[in-house]
C-alpha cells in the first residue's frame, strides 16, 4: 500500500452554516456565484447566500443544467475572464459544483476548455472554489472530480485535479427539505455505487477501507429502509454518508473499479437518464459478468452488509439484494426507456464506448468491448 493523501476541503456542517462563507471568502476577492435553475430561490438558499455576500463584490451566473454542458459553462468562463473574477462559489448539486470546477480551471487556460476533458491539457492551476451543497450524492463538494457534457456530440467526460478541489464545503441538511423524493433516492444510490466502485474488487487486506466501506453501505441501507421517515437526523446522515463515500479516502491503497460509472455515463449522454439511475441499470449485470474476480468481495459484502449466511450462492444472492434495494427505492435496474429497439440501443452505446476509448474498464482492465456488450445485453431491457 503506497499513497499520498490530502483533503484540503474545510467542511462546514450543520444548520445555518451558509452564513459562514462571509468569513471563508476573503473580502477583497471578486466572487462568481454559480447556480442552477432556481431551486435555490425556492428554498431560501439564494437569500442566505446574498446576505452572506453583502460585503463582497460578486456576479451571478445562473442556468447550469443537470449534467452540465460545456456550451453553458464556456459562457461563465468568458464572464470570468472579462470581469476579473477571483473566486468561484458553487451553490447546488453535483452538476453545479462540477461545472464550477470546469470554470475554475478553464478560466486560467488560454486554449479550448474542452481540451481538459479530452486530457489534451492537464490542469496545472485553477481559481479557488467554495461549494454550498444542496443535493447530497456525488461527493463533488470535497473531491477532485468533475464530469462535463458536450451537448453537440453527446459526450460526457470526466477530469480530476487537486487544483479544483473546493477550499470549503457548506453542508446544511436543511437545504434538502425541498428535494424531490426522486433526487433523494438518486443520492442514496449514487453514494452506494461510489462505495461499491472502491470496495467490490478483490481482497487487499485493507482493514480500514473495507470496514469503513461496510459502515457507509450499512448507513445508506438503513436510510433507504427508512425512506418514508425522513427527519433531521435522516437528512444529516445522508448528507454525511454521500460526502464520505467519495472524498478520496475509501479508495486509498486499494483497487478501484469505476466501470459501472463509465458505462452509465453513456446512458446519461444518450438517453438523459439521471446519473444515479444509470448506475443502477448497469451494476447488477456488470457484477454478474465479473463474478469470477469479484466473488470474494461480494461474499464479504453479503455477510457484513446484508447479514447473509455463508453458502455456495452467497455472491449471487448479494447481487440480488443490491438490486432489490434499488427497486425498493423505485429505481429501475434495467434501461427500458430507449425507443423500443434493444439491439439498436446496444449498438449506440457500444459506438459511444468505443469512440471514448472505454475499451478496457474495471480494476483488472478486463472489461473490453466484448464484455461491455455482454453486460449491456442484460442491462438493456
Ligand atoms: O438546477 P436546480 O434548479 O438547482 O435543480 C437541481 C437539478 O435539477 C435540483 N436540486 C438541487 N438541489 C435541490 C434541487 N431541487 C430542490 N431542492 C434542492 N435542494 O436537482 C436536480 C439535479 O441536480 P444535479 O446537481 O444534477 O444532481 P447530482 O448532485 O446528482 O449531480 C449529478 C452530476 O454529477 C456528476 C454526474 O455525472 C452528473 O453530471 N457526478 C459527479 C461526481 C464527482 N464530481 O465526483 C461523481 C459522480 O459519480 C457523478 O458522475
Ligand atoms: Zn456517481
Amino acid at each position: 500500500m503506497k499513497f499520498s493523501y490530502q483533503n484540503k476541503t474545510r467542511i462546514q456542517f450543520g444548520q445555518g452554516q451558509v452564513a459562514s462563507i462571509k468569513e471563508l471568502i476573503p473580502s477583497d476577492q471578486k466572487v462568481m456565484f454559480i447556480y442552477g435553475f432556481g431551486s435555490i430561490k425556492k428554498n431560501g438558499v439564494f437569500d442566505q447566500v446574498v446576505a452572506a455576500l453583502s460585503d463582497h463584490d460578486y456576479v451571478e451566473f445562473a442556468g447550469v443544467e443537470a449534467n452540465p454542458t460545456v456550451e453553458t459553462l464556456d459562457k461563465a468562463v468568458a464572464q470570468v475572464k472579462e470581469q476579473g473574477v477571483d473566486f468561484i462559489l458553487a451553490v447546488g448539486g453535483g452538476s453545479v459544483i462540477d461545472g464550477a470546477k470546469y470554470v475554475a480551471a478553464a478560466s486560467l487556460y488560454e486554449g479550448d476548455g474542452w481540451d481538459i476533458l479530452e486530457a489534451k491539457h492537464i490542469v496545472s492551476q485553477a481559481m479557488p472554489i467554495g461549494a454550498i451543497l444542496t443535493l447530497p450524492a456525488t461527493g463533488s463538494e470535497s473531491n477532485v472530480n468533475s464530469v462535463v457534457t458536450k451537448a453537440a456530440t453527446q459526450q460526457k467526460l470526466a477530469f480530476g485535479s487537486p487544483f479544483v478541489q473546493p477550499e470549503f464545503a457548506v453542508m446544511d441538511p436543511d437545504v434538502m427539505k425541498t428535494l424531490p423524493q426522486r433526487q433523494l433516492a438518486n443520492g442514496i444510490v449514487d453514494a452506494w455505487v461510489h462505495v461499491c466502485e472502491q470496495y467490490l474488487t478483490y481482497p487487499a487486506g485493507a482493514l480500514v477501507q473495507d470496514g469503513y466501506a461496510e459502515a457507509l453501505l450499512k448507513s445508506l441501507k438503513t436510510l433507504g429502509d427508512n425512506f418514508s421517515d425522513q427527519d433531521d437526523a435522516w437528512r444529516a446522515n445522508l448528507m454525511w454518508s454521500a460526502n464520505q463515500a467519495l472524498n478520496g479516502q475509501l479508495g486509498l491503497g486499494v483497487a478501484q473499479d469505476w466501470a459501472t460509472h463509465m458505462i452509465g455515463h453513456e446512458l446519461t449522454a444518450l438517453y438523459g437518464v439521471d446519473h444515479a439511475r444509470s448506475l443502477a441499470m448497469v451494476q447488477g449485470s456488470l457484477l454478474r459478468n465479473q463474478m469470477d474476480v469479484k466473488r470474494a468481495k461480494l461474499e464479504q459484502m453479503g455477510r457484513n452488509v446484508f447479514g447473509l449466511s455463508d453458502h455456495s450462492e452467497l455472491a449471487e444472492q448479494t447481487i440480488e439484494q443490491i438490486e432489490a434495494f434499488y427497486q425498493s427505492l423505485d429505481v429501475e435496474t434495467q434501461l427500458s426507456d430507449h425507443g423500443g429497439d434493444k439491439s439498436l440501443a446496444i449498438e449506440k452505446i457500444m459506438t459511444q464506448l468505443e469512440n471514448h476509448g472505454r475499451i478496457s474498464l474495471g480494476e483488472n482492465n478486463a472489461i473490453d468491448l466484448e464484455q461491455s456488450r455482454a453486460i449491456l445485453s442484460q442491462a438493456v431491457a
